[in-house]
Protein backbone atom coordinates (compact mmCIF):
# COMPACT_ATOMS: atom_id res chain seq x y z
CA UNK A 1 0.00 0.00 0.00
CA UNK A 2 1.16 3.82 -0.46
CA UNK A 3 0.72 5.64 2.55
CA UNK A 4 -0.49 8.98 1.59
CA UNK A 5 -0.72 12.14 3.25
CA UNK A 6 -2.61 15.31 2.15
CA UNK A 7 -2.40 19.38 3.29
CA UNK A 8 -5.17 21.15 2.30
CA UNK A 9 -7.93 18.60 3.35
CA UNK A 10 -10.46 21.40 4.59
CA UNK A 11 -10.27 22.90 1.04
CA UNK A 12 -12.03 21.91 -2.39
CA UNK A 13 -9.23 20.37 -3.77
CA UNK A 14 -8.22 18.53 -1.00
CA UNK A 15 -11.54 17.00 -0.48
CA UNK A 16 -11.88 15.66 -4.22
CA UNK A 17 -8.41 14.04 -3.91
CA UNK A 18 -10.01 12.61 -0.65
CA UNK A 19 -12.96 11.43 -2.55
CA UNK A 20 -10.74 9.44 -5.05
CA UNK A 21 -8.23 8.62 -3.25
CA UNK A 22 -10.43 7.10 0.08
CA UNK A 23 -11.62 4.69 -3.00
CA UNK A 24 -8.43 3.91 -4.80
CA UNK A 25 -7.19 0.21 -3.99
CA UNK A 26 -3.77 1.22 -3.58
CA UNK A 27 -3.88 4.07 -0.77
CA UNK A 28 -3.43 3.98 2.68
CA UNK A 29 -4.21 7.56 3.88
CA UNK A 30 -2.69 9.11 6.57
CA UNK A 31 -2.24 12.71 8.15
CA UNK A 32 -5.36 15.09 6.56
CA UNK A 33 -3.73 18.38 7.58
CA UNK A 34 -5.90 21.64 7.71
CA UNK A 35 -4.89 25.52 8.08
CA UNK A 36 -7.54 26.95 10.35
CA UNK A 37 -9.79 23.82 10.21
CA UNK A 38 -7.27 21.76 12.32
CA UNK A 39 -8.86 20.38 15.52
CA UNK A 40 -12.11 19.65 13.74
CA UNK A 41 -13.20 16.13 11.88
CA UNK A 42 -12.98 15.93 8.18
CA UNK A 43 -17.23 15.28 8.36
CA UNK A 44 -17.90 18.12 10.30
CA UNK A 45 -15.95 20.26 7.85
CA UNK A 46 -16.98 18.08 4.61
CA UNK A 47 -20.48 16.19 5.33
CA UNK A 48 -20.25 14.01 2.91
CA UNK A 49 -17.42 12.07 3.79
CA UNK A 50 -20.25 11.26 7.47
CA UNK A 51 -19.48 7.66 8.36
CA UNK A 52 -17.26 7.26 5.08
CA UNK A 53 -13.77 8.80 6.07
CA UNK A 54 -14.01 10.06 10.26
CA UNK A 55 -10.94 11.47 11.02
CA UNK A 56 -9.42 14.88 12.31
CA UNK A 57 -7.76 17.29 10.78
CA UNK A 58 -4.66 17.94 11.83
CA UNK A 59 -1.78 20.11 12.06
CA UNK A 60 0.51 20.39 8.78
CA UNK A 61 3.78 19.30 10.21
CA UNK A 62 5.95 18.45 7.68
CA UNK A 63 8.45 16.68 9.23
CA UNK A 64 5.90 13.99 10.17
CA UNK A 65 4.24 13.95 6.82
CA UNK A 66 7.16 13.07 5.31
CA UNK A 67 7.81 10.20 7.88
CA UNK A 68 4.79 8.68 8.03
CA UNK A 69 3.60 9.41 4.20
CA UNK A 70 5.18 7.84 0.26
CA UNK A 71 3.71 10.72 -1.36
CA UNK A 72 1.90 13.80 -0.18
CA UNK A 73 -0.14 16.11 -1.50
CA UNK A 74 -0.16 20.13 -0.94
CA UNK A 75 -3.37 21.23 -1.69
CA UNK A 76 -2.41 25.19 -0.67
CA UNK A 77 -2.72 28.49 -1.39
CA UNK A 78 0.11 29.09 -3.69
CA UNK A 79 3.39 30.34 -2.11
CA UNK A 80 2.93 27.65 1.05
CA UNK A 81 4.40 24.86 -0.91
CA UNK A 82 7.68 26.13 -1.54
CA UNK A 83 8.58 26.13 2.25
CA UNK A 84 6.78 22.52 2.63
CA UNK A 85 8.19 20.95 -0.50
CA UNK A 86 11.83 21.13 0.44
CA UNK A 87 11.55 19.57 4.18
CA UNK A 88 9.06 16.76 2.48
CA UNK A 89 11.47 15.69 0.03
CA UNK A 90 14.24 15.90 2.62
CA UNK A 91 12.06 13.50 4.83
CA UNK A 92 11.89 11.05 2.14
CA UNK A 93 8.43 12.05 0.50
CA UNK A 94 7.57 11.87 -3.14
CA UNK A 95 5.11 15.29 -3.58
CA UNK A 96 2.32 16.13 -5.97
CA UNK A 97 1.66 19.86 -5.42
CA UNK A 98 -1.44 21.67 -7.24
CA UNK A 99 -0.71 25.01 -6.32
CA UNK A 100 1.31 27.01 -8.57
CA UNK A 101 4.79 27.01 -6.72
CA UNK A 102 7.04 24.57 -9.12
CA UNK A 103 5.03 25.32 -12.07
CA UNK A 104 7.29 27.81 -13.94
CA UNK A 105 10.37 27.02 -14.30
CA UNK A 106 12.29 30.29 -14.46
CA UNK A 107 12.34 31.88 -10.77
CA UNK A 108 12.02 35.38 -12.23
CA UNK A 109 8.56 34.23 -14.01
CA UNK A 110 7.68 33.42 -10.84
CA UNK A 111 8.32 36.47 -9.24
CA UNK A 112 6.80 38.65 -12.01
CA UNK A 113 3.86 36.55 -11.87
CA UNK A 114 2.70 36.06 -8.04
CA UNK A 115 4.78 38.58 -6.97
CA UNK A 116 7.08 37.26 -4.82
CA UNK A 117 10.55 35.97 -4.82
CA UNK A 118 10.51 32.46 -4.92
CA UNK A 119 12.23 30.22 -1.96
CA UNK A 120 13.25 27.46 -3.58
CA UNK A 121 14.57 27.83 -6.65
CA UNK A 122 16.33 24.94 -6.70
CA UNK A 123 13.56 22.75 -7.16
CA UNK A 124 12.49 24.60 -9.94
CA UNK A 125 14.25 22.37 -12.45
CA UNK A 126 13.59 18.78 -10.81
CA UNK A 127 9.66 19.57 -10.94
CA UNK A 128 8.39 17.97 -13.43
CA UNK A 129 5.32 20.10 -14.58
CA UNK A 130 2.44 16.98 -14.23
CA UNK A 131 0.43 17.49 -17.70
CA UNK A 132 0.72 13.60 -17.72
CA UNK A 133 -1.03 12.96 -21.17
CA UNK A 134 2.81 15.17 -21.97
CA UNK A 135 5.35 14.23 -19.52
CA UNK A 136 4.43 10.54 -18.49
CA UNK A 137 8.24 9.54 -18.59
CA UNK A 138 9.74 12.44 -16.64
CA UNK A 139 6.82 11.89 -13.94
CA UNK A 140 7.79 8.56 -13.48
CA UNK A 141 11.45 9.93 -12.24
CA UNK A 142 10.74 12.64 -10.30
CA UNK A 143 10.00 13.44 -6.89
CA UNK A 144 8.04 16.21 -7.12
CA UNK A 145 5.16 16.71 -9.69
CA UNK A 146 3.97 20.23 -10.52
CA UNK A 147 0.31 19.68 -11.56
CA UNK A 148 -1.34 21.93 -13.76
CA UNK A 149 -3.55 24.57 -13.30
CA UNK A 150 -7.10 24.24 -14.00
CA UNK A 151 -7.72 26.54 -17.15
CA UNK A 152 -4.01 25.72 -18.04
CA UNK A 153 -4.86 21.65 -18.83
CA UNK A 154 -8.08 22.46 -20.33
CA UNK A 155 -6.28 25.13 -22.87
CA UNK A 156 -2.62 23.07 -23.47
CA UNK A 157 -4.24 19.55 -24.07
CA UNK A 158 -6.27 20.45 -26.99
CA UNK A 159 -3.06 22.67 -28.35
CA UNK A 160 -0.26 20.55 -28.26
CA UNK A 161 -0.63 18.29 -30.95
CA UNK A 162 -2.09 21.35 -33.51
CA UNK A 163 0.54 23.94 -32.77
CA UNK A 164 3.37 22.35 -34.47
CA UNK A 165 1.56 22.01 -37.56
CA UNK A 166 1.03 25.67 -37.53
CA UNK A 167 3.25 27.17 -40.34
CA UNK A 168 5.38 31.16 -39.99
CA UNK A 169 7.36 31.88 -36.89
CA UNK A 170 4.67 33.38 -34.82
CA UNK A 171 1.86 31.57 -33.57
CA UNK A 172 -0.56 33.72 -31.43
CA UNK A 173 -3.60 31.73 -29.88
CA UNK A 174 -6.56 33.49 -27.85
CA UNK A 175 -8.02 31.52 -24.94
CA UNK A 176 -11.39 32.14 -24.26
CA UNK A 177 -12.57 30.12 -21.09
CA UNK A 178 -15.34 29.72 -18.15
CA UNK A 179 -14.92 28.44 -15.13
CA UNK A 180 -16.84 27.49 -12.43
CA UNK A 181 -16.65 29.14 -8.83
CA UNK A 182 -15.13 25.88 -7.12
CA UNK A 183 -12.04 27.27 -9.09
CA UNK A 184 -11.52 29.73 -6.82
CA UNK A 185 -11.48 27.48 -3.34
CA UNK A 186 -13.11 27.56 -0.67
CA UNK A 187 -13.01 30.71 1.47
CA UNK A 188 -15.64 33.35 1.68
CA UNK A 189 -15.31 36.72 -0.98
CA UNK A 190 -17.20 38.73 -2.16
CA UNK A 191 -16.57 38.32 -5.81
CA UNK A 192 -17.82 34.22 -5.15
CA UNK A 193 -20.76 35.45 -3.19
CA UNK A 194 -24.01 34.02 -4.21
CA UNK A 195 -25.90 37.13 -5.01
CA UNK A 196 -22.62 38.42 -6.92
CA UNK A 197 -22.53 35.27 -9.16
CA UNK A 198 -26.05 33.89 -9.50
CA UNK A 199 -27.20 34.51 -12.97
CA UNK A 200 -24.33 36.74 -13.70
CA UNK A 201 -21.35 36.07 -16.09
CA UNK A 202 -18.10 38.08 -15.41
CA UNK A 203 -14.86 38.31 -17.04
CA UNK A 204 -12.17 39.11 -15.06
CA UNK A 205 -8.66 39.46 -15.37
CA UNK A 206 -9.08 39.70 -18.69
CA UNK A 207 -5.20 39.51 -20.64
CA UNK A 208 -3.58 39.30 -17.23
CA UNK A 209 -4.15 36.00 -15.28
CA UNK A 210 -1.56 34.20 -13.90
CA UNK A 211 -2.11 31.18 -15.97
CA UNK A 212 -1.46 32.59 -19.29
CA UNK A 213 2.62 32.58 -18.46
CA UNK A 214 1.95 28.90 -16.98
CA UNK A 215 0.07 28.00 -20.91
CA UNK A 216 2.64 29.97 -22.90
CA UNK A 217 5.64 28.15 -21.20
CA UNK A 218 3.74 24.84 -21.55
CA UNK A 219 3.21 25.48 -25.44
CA UNK A 220 6.68 26.26 -25.87
CA UNK A 221 7.52 22.94 -25.80
CA UNK A 222 6.03 22.46 -28.74
CA UNK A 223 5.92 25.61 -30.25
CA UNK A 224 8.56 28.22 -28.95
CA UNK A 225 7.81 32.07 -29.12
CA UNK A 226 3.95 30.82 -28.79
CA UNK A 227 2.00 33.75 -27.47
CA UNK A 228 -1.43 33.64 -25.66
CA UNK A 229 -4.27 35.82 -24.88
CA UNK A 230 -6.38 34.47 -21.99
CA UNK A 231 -9.48 35.73 -21.06
CA UNK A 232 -11.03 33.76 -18.62
CA UNK A 233 -14.89 34.06 -16.78
CA UNK A 234 -16.33 33.18 -13.93
CA UNK A 235 -19.89 31.59 -14.64
CA UNK A 236 -22.42 31.08 -12.48
CA UNK A 237 -22.01 26.94 -11.23
CA UNK A 238 -20.32 25.07 -9.00
CA UNK A 239 -17.93 23.00 -10.88
CA UNK A 240 -16.71 22.82 -14.70
CA UNK A 241 -14.19 24.51 -17.27
CA UNK A 242 -14.92 25.38 -20.63
CA UNK A 243 -11.95 26.55 -23.11
CA UNK A 244 -12.54 27.83 -26.57
CA UNK A 245 -9.16 28.72 -28.12
CA UNK A 246 -9.26 30.45 -31.59
CA UNK A 247 -6.04 30.07 -34.02
CA UNK A 248 -6.73 33.24 -36.75
CA UNK A 249 -4.16 33.24 -39.32
CA UNK A 250 -3.54 32.41 -43.50
CA UNK A 251 -1.30 29.38 -42.41
CA UNK A 252 -3.14 27.03 -40.19
CA UNK A 253 -3.39 23.57 -40.95
CA UNK A 254 -6.67 21.87 -42.23
CA UNK A 255 -9.28 20.07 -40.48
CA UNK A 256 -8.16 16.26 -41.49
CA UNK A 257 -4.77 17.47 -40.44
CA UNK A 258 -6.32 18.62 -37.26
CA UNK A 259 -8.09 15.53 -36.29
CA UNK A 260 -5.55 13.34 -37.61
CA UNK A 261 -2.92 15.28 -34.73
CA UNK A 262 -5.37 15.06 -32.09
CA UNK A 263 -5.60 11.12 -32.96
CA UNK A 264 -2.57 10.64 -33.11
CA UNK A 265 -1.82 12.02 -29.98
CA UNK A 266 -4.95 11.25 -27.80
CA UNK A 267 -6.68 8.42 -29.24
CA UNK A 268 -5.16 6.06 -26.57
CA UNK A 269 -5.40 8.45 -24.09
CA UNK A 270 -7.64 7.08 -21.04
CA UNK A 271 -8.83 10.98 -20.01
CA UNK A 272 -9.14 12.33 -23.10
CA UNK A 273 -12.21 12.14 -24.73
CA UNK A 274 -12.24 13.24 -28.68
CA UNK A 275 -15.47 14.13 -29.90
CA UNK A 276 -16.71 13.72 -33.24
CA UNK A 277 -19.31 14.25 -36.18
CA UNK A 278 -21.40 17.16 -34.05
CA UNK A 279 -20.88 16.08 -31.12
CA UNK A 280 -19.20 19.19 -28.53
CA UNK A 281 -17.67 19.36 -25.27
CA UNK A 282 -19.88 20.60 -22.12
CA UNK A 283 -18.59 20.62 -19.12
CA UNK A 284 -21.66 18.57 -17.63
CA UNK A 285 -20.05 15.54 -18.94
CA UNK A 286 -17.01 15.83 -17.49
CA UNK A 287 -18.51 16.18 -13.97
CA UNK A 288 -16.77 14.77 -11.23
CA UNK A 289 -14.34 13.04 -13.56
CA UNK A 290 -10.87 13.33 -14.43
CA UNK A 291 -12.29 13.06 -17.93
CA UNK A 292 -11.18 16.06 -20.91
CA UNK A 293 -13.52 16.09 -23.72
CA UNK A 294 -11.92 18.00 -26.99
CA UNK A 295 -13.24 18.78 -30.24
CA UNK A 296 -12.19 20.69 -33.17
CA UNK A 297 -13.90 23.12 -36.22
CA UNK A 298 -12.03 24.49 -38.80
CA UNK A 299 -13.31 26.90 -41.20
CA UNK A 300 -10.65 27.03 -43.39
CA UNK A 301 -12.25 29.65 -45.89
CA UNK A 302 -11.63 32.26 -42.86
CA UNK A 303 -9.20 30.42 -41.43
CA UNK A 304 -9.53 29.86 -37.94
CA UNK A 305 -8.92 26.58 -36.08
CA UNK A 306 -11.47 26.50 -32.39
CA UNK A 307 -10.39 24.00 -30.37
CA UNK A 308 -12.36 23.10 -27.63
CA UNK A 309 -11.98 21.22 -24.13
CA UNK A 310 -14.08 20.68 -21.03
CA UNK A 311 -13.21 19.26 -17.74
CA UNK A 312 -14.26 19.27 -14.08
CA UNK A 313 -11.67 21.90 -12.54
CA UNK A 314 -11.64 19.89 -9.65
CA UNK A 315 -11.02 16.68 -11.56
CA UNK A 316 -8.84 16.72 -14.80
CA UNK A 317 -8.28 20.29 -13.45
CA UNK A 318 -6.83 19.33 -10.14
CA UNK A 319 -7.13 16.20 -7.69
CA UNK A 320 -8.17 13.77 -10.03
CA UNK A 321 -4.91 14.73 -12.34
CA UNK A 322 -3.19 14.63 -9.59
CA UNK A 323 -3.98 11.08 -8.60
CA UNK A 324 -3.25 10.29 -12.25
CA UNK A 325 0.10 11.85 -11.47
CA UNK A 326 0.78 9.47 -8.25
CA UNK A 327 -0.91 6.63 -10.19
CA UNK A 328 2.25 6.90 -12.82
CA UNK A 329 4.84 8.21 -10.15
CA UNK A 330 4.14 4.94 -8.08
CA UNK A 331 3.86 2.55 -11.02
CA UNK A 332 0.41 1.96 -10.52
CA UNK A 333 -2.13 1.29 -13.45
CA UNK A 334 -2.52 4.91 -14.31
CA UNK A 335 -6.44 4.82 -14.25
CA UNK A 336 -6.67 2.96 -10.65
CA UNK A 337 -9.44 4.98 -8.57
CA UNK A 338 -10.25 7.13 -11.35
CA UNK A 339 -12.35 5.93 -13.72
CA UNK A 340 -16.26 5.66 -13.74
CA UNK A 341 -19.04 8.04 -15.74
CA UNK A 342 -19.07 11.06 -14.39
CA UNK A 343 -22.52 12.62 -12.50
CA UNK A 344 -25.25 12.95 -15.39
CA UNK A 345 -27.65 15.31 -14.79
N1 LIG B 1 -10.12 24.93 -7.00
C1 LIG B 1 -9.67 24.50 -8.17
O1 LIG B 1 -10.45 24.28 -9.11
C2 LIG B 1 -8.19 24.29 -8.38
C3 LIG B 1 -7.78 23.74 -9.59
C4 LIG B 1 -6.40 23.53 -9.81
C5 LIG B 1 -5.49 23.89 -8.83
N2 LIG B 1 -5.94 24.45 -7.68
C6 LIG B 1 -4.92 24.85 -6.70
O2 LIG B 1 -5.00 23.98 -5.58
C7 LIG B 1 -4.66 24.70 -4.39
C8 LIG B 1 -5.81 24.58 -3.40
O3 LIG B 1 -6.94 25.19 -4.00
P1 LIG B 1 -8.40 25.06 -3.40
O4 LIG B 1 -9.30 25.65 -4.42
O5 LIG B 1 -8.63 23.69 -2.91
O6 LIG B 1 -8.29 26.09 -2.18
P2 LIG B 1 -9.15 26.15 -0.82
O7 LIG B 1 -10.47 25.53 -1.01
O8 LIG B 1 -9.10 27.58 -0.41
O9 LIG B 1 -8.30 25.28 0.20
C9 LIG B 1 -7.05 25.70 0.70
C10 LIG B 1 -6.57 24.71 1.74
O10 LIG B 1 -5.30 25.13 2.22
C11 LIG B 1 -5.32 25.12 3.65
N3 LIG B 1 -4.39 26.10 4.20
C12 LIG B 1 -4.38 27.44 4.00
N4 LIG B 1 -3.36 27.99 4.68
C13 LIG B 1 -2.72 26.98 5.32
C14 LIG B 1 -1.58 26.91 6.16
N5 LIG B 1 -0.88 28.01 6.49
N6 LIG B 1 -1.19 25.69 6.62
C15 LIG B 1 -1.88 24.57 6.29
N7 LIG B 1 -2.96 24.57 5.51
C16 LIG B 1 -3.36 25.77 5.02
C17 LIG B 1 -6.76 25.46 3.99
O11 LIG B 1 -7.02 25.05 5.32
P3 LIG B 1 -8.13 25.77 6.25
O12 LIG B 1 -9.35 25.95 5.39
O13 LIG B 1 -8.30 24.76 7.34
O14 LIG B 1 -7.54 27.06 6.70
C18 LIG B 1 -7.49 24.60 2.96
O15 LIG B 1 -7.52 23.26 3.38
C19 LIG B 1 -4.40 26.15 -4.82
O16 LIG B 1 -3.02 26.36 -4.97
C20 LIG B 1 -5.12 26.25 -6.14
O17 LIG B 1 -4.58 27.21 -7.00
C21 LIG B 1 -7.25 24.65 -7.42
Amino acid sequence: MIRVGVAGASGYSGAELLRYLCRHPHVELGVLAAGTQQGRRLAESFPQFRGILERPLEEADWRRLAAESDVVFLALPHGLSMDAAPELLEGGARVVDLGADFRLRDPQLYRDTYGEEHRAPALLDEAVYGLVEARREQIRETRLVASPGCYPTAAVLPLLPVLPLVEGDEVRVVVDAKSGVSGAGRGASLGTHFSEVNENLRPYKIGAHRHAPEMEQALHSVRPGTRVFFSPHLVPMTRGLLATCYLVGDRLPGRREVESALRAAYAEEPFVRLLDGDDLPETKATYGSNFCDVAVRVDEARGCVVLLAAIDNLGKGAAGQAVQSMNVLCDLEETTGLLGAPLYP
